[in-house]
């Protein structure tokens, strides 16, 4: 992260996003990285939130970011937060694309997700595959959901 922040030029006058982050969103939000672990996801290179999906960045506009900061504090969020680069890390060796793995392979209804194949819930199937904890199970329930456009509450 340092070094790559030393790589882009910054404009003369212009705050670094996590410059902004400090003086702006840091008394109520803390740590960013922490905060866009938690909450954020970067779905095709478009940052969404918990609650805001489709319009972060309106939200964002009406929050404490003034407009010239947006692109700024959005791209520093975006390389903090959650993304489905580690299912292709982590799958994509078996399972290739992650959206297209999830229009093939998984059902999100209101109550759960379903893999069509094993035809199980994925709470259950992924506790007994590839020696994943209930916190990796939870971060691709999550991812899955995101990217089938149903995301978890
Ligand atoms: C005075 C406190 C406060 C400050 C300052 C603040 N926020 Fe927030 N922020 C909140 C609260 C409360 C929420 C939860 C409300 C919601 O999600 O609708 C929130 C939610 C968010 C979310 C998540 C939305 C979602 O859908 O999950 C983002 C992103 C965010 N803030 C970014 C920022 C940024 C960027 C700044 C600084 C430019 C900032 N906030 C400054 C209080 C604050
Ligand atoms: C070594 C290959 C391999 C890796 C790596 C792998 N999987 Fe699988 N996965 C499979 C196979 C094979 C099946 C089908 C098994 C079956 O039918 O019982 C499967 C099935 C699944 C299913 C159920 C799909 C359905 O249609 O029911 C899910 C969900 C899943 N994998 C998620 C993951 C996730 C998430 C990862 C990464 C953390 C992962 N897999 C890594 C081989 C792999």
């Amino acid at each position: 992260m340092i070094l790559l922040l030393a790589l882009i030029p910054i404009e003369a006058g212009s705050r670094d996003g996590l410059a902004i982050w400090d003086s702006r969103c840091e008394e109520c939000h803390g740590d960013p990285v922490i905060f866009a672990g938690k909450y954020l996801w970067d779905i095709e290179g478009r940052l969404q939130g918990r609650h805001h999906v489709e319009n972060l960045a309106l939200f964002m506009r009406n929050h404490y970011t003034p407009d010239h900061e947006i692109e700024t504090i959005n791209n520093m969020l975006l390389t903090h937060a959650n993304s489905p680069l580690r299912f292709k890390d982590e799958c994509g060796g078996c399972h290739g694309d992650a959206k297209e793995f999830v229009e093939k392979s998984i059902w999100v209804r209101g109550s759960g997700i379903t893999g069509l194949q094993t035809g199980m819930d994925i709470s259950e199937y992924l506790l007994t595959h590839q020696e994943l904890q209930p916190e990796d199970v939870a971060f691709y329930q999550k991812l899955f959901a995101r990217i089938a456009g149903k995301p978890l509450p």
